[in-house]
Formats: C-alpha cells, sequence, structure tokens
C-alpha cells in the first residue's frame, strides 16, 4: 500500500457522493424543493472527509514532502491544487450559506446551492483527474520507499489525531447517501485497502 494509494481510493468515495450531489441538485430543479436532509449530508462530507480526511493529507504531508524534493509550490501544480481546493471550500460555504433559505423553499437560495454544487462537482471532478494522472505518478517519481512509508504513517496519525473513528464514519455517510440515491458504491474490494488502514467499514 502506498501513500497516494489511499488519496486515489478516497477520491472513489469523493466521485461517489459528488454523483449523489448531483441527483440532489436535480431533484431540486424539479421539484423547486431542496431535500434539507441529504444537502447537508453532502455538505458535512465535502467538509469533513473531502476537506478533513483527504485535502489535509494533501496540504499537510503530500505537497510538502513533494516542494521538499523540488516540485514547485508557485507557478507548479502544487500552486494549482492548493488553489482549487480554496475555490471547492467556497463553493461548499456557499452551498451552505444557501441551505436554510432553500430547505424553505426561497428559489433564489435553491439556484444558489444548485449552482454551487455544479460549480463544485465540475471543479473536483477536473481536480482529481489532474491529481490521479499527473499529480500522482510524479510523486511516485520523486519519493524514495522511505519517504512514501513515512507519509504512509503520517496518514495513519492525521486519522488517529482526528479521533480515529472520523474516516470510517464517513465513508458510512458516503454509503448510506449513495443508498438512498441510488449510485452504486465503491466495490467493497477498492474499500478494503483502505479498510485495512484506518479501519474503515
Ligand atoms: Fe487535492
Ligand atoms: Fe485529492
Amino acid at each position: 500500500m502506498k501513500a497516494t494509494d489511499i488519496l486515489y481510493e478516497e477520491h472513489r468515495i469523493i466521485m461517489k457522493v459528488l454523483q449523489c450531489l448531483q441527483k440532489i441538485v436535480q431533484e431540486a430543479e424539479d421539484k423547486g424543493e431542496l431535500d434539507k436532509e441529504s444537502a447537508s449530508t453532502a455538505i458535512d462530507f465535502f467538509r469533513n472527509f473531502a476537506d478533513g480526511c483527504h485535502h489535509a493529507k494533501e496540504e499537510d504531508r503530500l505537497f510538502v514532502v513533494m516542494q521538499e524534493r523540488g516540485v514547485p509550490r508557485e507557478g507548479g501544480p502544487i500552486g494549482v491544487m492548493l488553489m482549487e481546493h480554496d475555490d471547492g471550500r467556497s463553493f461548499v460555504r456557499a452551498m451552505l450559506q444557501a441551505l436554510d433559505n432553500a430547505s424553505e423553499g426561497d428559489q433564489d437560495a435553491i439556484q444558489k446551492f444548485v449552482t454551487n454544487a455544479r460549480d463544485l462537482t465540475a471543479l473536483l471532478t477536473a481536480h482529481i483527474d489532474k491529481e490521479d494522472q499527473i499529480l500522482f505518478p510524479m510523486a511516485g517519481q520523486v519519493l524514495d520507499e522511505r519517504a512514501a512509508d513515512s507519509m504512509l504513517s503520517d496518514f495513519k496519525q492525521i486519522e488517529t489525531d482526528a479521533g480515529g473513528e472520523r474516516h470510517r464514519k464517513y465513508i458510512q455517510i458516503a454509503k448510506d447517501l449513495c443508498k438512498r440515491y441510488q449510485v452504486p458504491f465503491v466495490e467493497n474490494s477498492r474499500i478494503e485497502t483502505i479498510r485495512n488502514e484506518f479501519g474503515a467499514n
């Protein structure tokens, strides 16, 4: 198991919740009503799993170690990735701001939620693709085995510091949301790889 394999598998889970989000916003547009429970579950997932579990590993460890090994931050791929993380946070913040009024049927707030959710989906889909196709292979080239091993234990430490249950909890939340919106969840064999590291179910 390589450290970037963990990030790769986390991407698969984030993509599944983005698929659910598309269904949530489509339903909101069709019915003129936003399902508050599902919408706030999705927001919670993006804040605490996509940002808390995943971006923290990238920003606090992967990008730092890649920079130490000569991959430039400014004007290079790391700078772009960091900027996109910030853009994603802004979209999620705007979704949260619109949530209460949108759930009460305010059509402008529904439109604000929908627009920001679609912008988030487009951003994260392209972002994940760039990391999978370009950044992670680049990490594989600059990290020796020792650096990769120590990153893996740092990743475990990040989850331990967060109480040890967060990763498991949010994978279950993603799974439940997928069930609700009939999105086939990540195959068990894939979840198995992260379960071994973080005790995810
Ligand atoms: Fe990222
Ligand atoms: Fe990522």
